[in-house]
């Protein structure tokens, strides 16, 4: 099939990709000509394990291209993927400023019958927007052409992408018409087995299914910061208690690691936009406000510790962590991402800058993005995590890369000014590294 993806960030590089992997002839589309250009020598602009190689290789042979010129790529595709950003407007709803240009310019350049797939995640009703904006510039050009317009919203996690873009749990298609439907169908084939399913539903349902999807899984993480946040009240364990619940086969185990709170380009912006869909149409969404009113004040934690832990008589001075300098394990929103927005670490150290630390920070991929955020405010390292450590009055992790799961105790304990460790995501074993001689502060876990 001959396909064109609109926009080329971590959901349309990865499906662009993979439908080339697939054995159809691809054509991916930016406004951005440096990325392009990069991607046209295999320079691939964000880190995602596996997919440099893929790009590399479907490039090599002739089925995945990368063009700014939108229009010939539409004029020569059946499918059209529309994968731009959806930013948060001021209010919190979806920004569709770059999703309707999209339309408006595949509206203005088909020739023919065309299938346009809203890859993007946009509110309910957007669809018909996106009909709207097509039929509109076909209007002006005073041509008729028939057009579908699609929802299949996009399900992968940066980080394991490939995996989950070519392993889908299951592909959910939003579609009014059969013909449409079949061709959908047969596109993504390839990636369906016998343990996952593809669901066909009408386009509203699959619109709202992806906030749906996402809110629910940033409703699991808040609740279980809440729980964490009683255990350690309590002198109850929350990773014991995790363990105890997800053995429930109708709870599950994933999604149910407290720790900093959720980041991202999605989980923030996905749960402010559903809440704002629900106030247009005059409902309070209750539940999803203290989703992220828990989030924020999660994304807090660490520094407080930090502040209980160092300012002792020193509370209620203006700095009262001037003087101390904390080391930062973790950078990115999650681990194997370069991936800064909406990163938890963001809140933390501008935390720990305020309250007058000096904070050195490790991250084996975000460095770059971090610093564009921090500028020479904070001190970087990406080789080695023990760079960070000598002379520092406490390491804090903050994002579990594995590289810090088992690190050398012994070499941390040795480095640091005193051997305190702020583990954001309970990395380690509280009763372990107190017989090795730490201060251990985690996340509920009396520690
Ligand atoms: P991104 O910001 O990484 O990439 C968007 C790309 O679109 C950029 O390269 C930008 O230059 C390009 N673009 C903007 N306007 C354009 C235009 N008019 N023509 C061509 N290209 C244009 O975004 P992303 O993270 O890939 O997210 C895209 C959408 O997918 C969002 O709605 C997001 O919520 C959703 N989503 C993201 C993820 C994820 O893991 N990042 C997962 C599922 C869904
Ligand atoms: C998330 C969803 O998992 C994807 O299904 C969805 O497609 C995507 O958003 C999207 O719509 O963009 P992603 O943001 O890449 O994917 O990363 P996640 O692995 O979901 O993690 C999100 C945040 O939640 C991270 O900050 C992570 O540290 C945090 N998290 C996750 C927890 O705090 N606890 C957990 O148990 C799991």
């Amino acid at each position: 099939m001959k396909i064109c993806v609109i926009g080329t960030g971590y959901v349309g590089l990865v499906a662009g990709t993979c439908f080339a992997e697939s054995g159809n002839t691809v054509v991916c589309v930016d406004v951005n000509e440096e990325k392009i250009a990069g991607l046209r020598e295999g320079v691939i602009p964000i880190y995602e394990p596996g997919l440099k190689e893929m790009v590399i290789r479907n490039s090599a042979e002739g089925r995945l291209t990368f063009t700014t010129d939108l229009a010939a790529a539409v004029k020569t595709s059946l499918v059209n993927f529309i994968a731009v950003g959806t930013p948060p407007g001021e209010d919190g709803s979806a920004d569709l400023k770059y999703v309707l240009d999209v339309a408006r310019a595949i509206g203005s350049h088909m020739e023919g019958f065309k299938i346009i797939v809203d890859k993007s995640t946009v509110p309910v009703g957007t669809a018909d927007q996106v009909r709207r904006a097509v039929q509109e510039e076909l209007d002006r050009r005073g041509v008729s052409y028939e057009f579908d317009v699609v929802s299949n919203p996009e399900f992968l996690k940066e980080g394991a992408a490939i995996d989950d873009f070519m392993k889908p749990d299951r592909v959910v298609i939003g579609v009014d018409n059969v013909r449409t439907a079949e061709l959908m169908k047969e596109l993504y084939s390839p990636f369906m087995r016998k343990t996952n399913r593809m669901i066909l539903m009408d386009v509203r349902s699959a619109e709202m299914t992806k906030y749906a999807a996402n809110a629910m899984l940033a409703t699991r993480i808040s609740f279980m910061n809440q729980i964490a946040n009683l255990c350690e009240r309590m002198g109850a364990d929350v990773s014991a208690v995790r363990e105890g619940i997800g053995s429930d086969s109708r709870i599950g185990y994933d999604f149910l690691f407290p720790g900093v709170g959720y980041g991202g380009s999605c989980f923030p912006k996905d749960v402010k936009a559903l809440v704002r869909t629900a106030e247009e149409c005059g409902y309070d969404f209750m539940l999803l406000k203290a989703v992220e009113e828990v989030n924020e004040r999660q994304k807090m934690l660490i520094p407080e510790k930090i502040l209980r832990h160092f300012s002792g008589d020193r509370a209620g001075e203006s700095r009262p962590l001037a003087g101390k300098t904390i080391a930062v394990w973790g950078l990115s929103f999650k681990p194997r991402t370069d991936d800064m927005r909406e990163a938890p670490s963001i809140v933390v150290i501008e935390r720990l800058l305020a309250e007058g630390a000096s904070v050195r920070a490790h991250d084996p991929e975000a460095v770059k993005e971090a610093q564009k955020i921090f500028g020479d405010r904070i001190a970087y390292s990406c080789s080695s995590p023990y760079d960070i450590l000598a002379g520092a009055d406490a390491l804090a992790i903050v994002t579990e890369w594995n590289e810090y799961r088992n690190p050398d105790f012994e070499r941390i304990a040795e480095q640091l000014r005193t051997p305190v460790i702020f583990d954001g995501r309970n990395l380690y074993n509280p009763r372990r590294l107190k017989e090795m001689g730490f201060i251990y502060h985690g996340i509920g876990r009396n520690g």
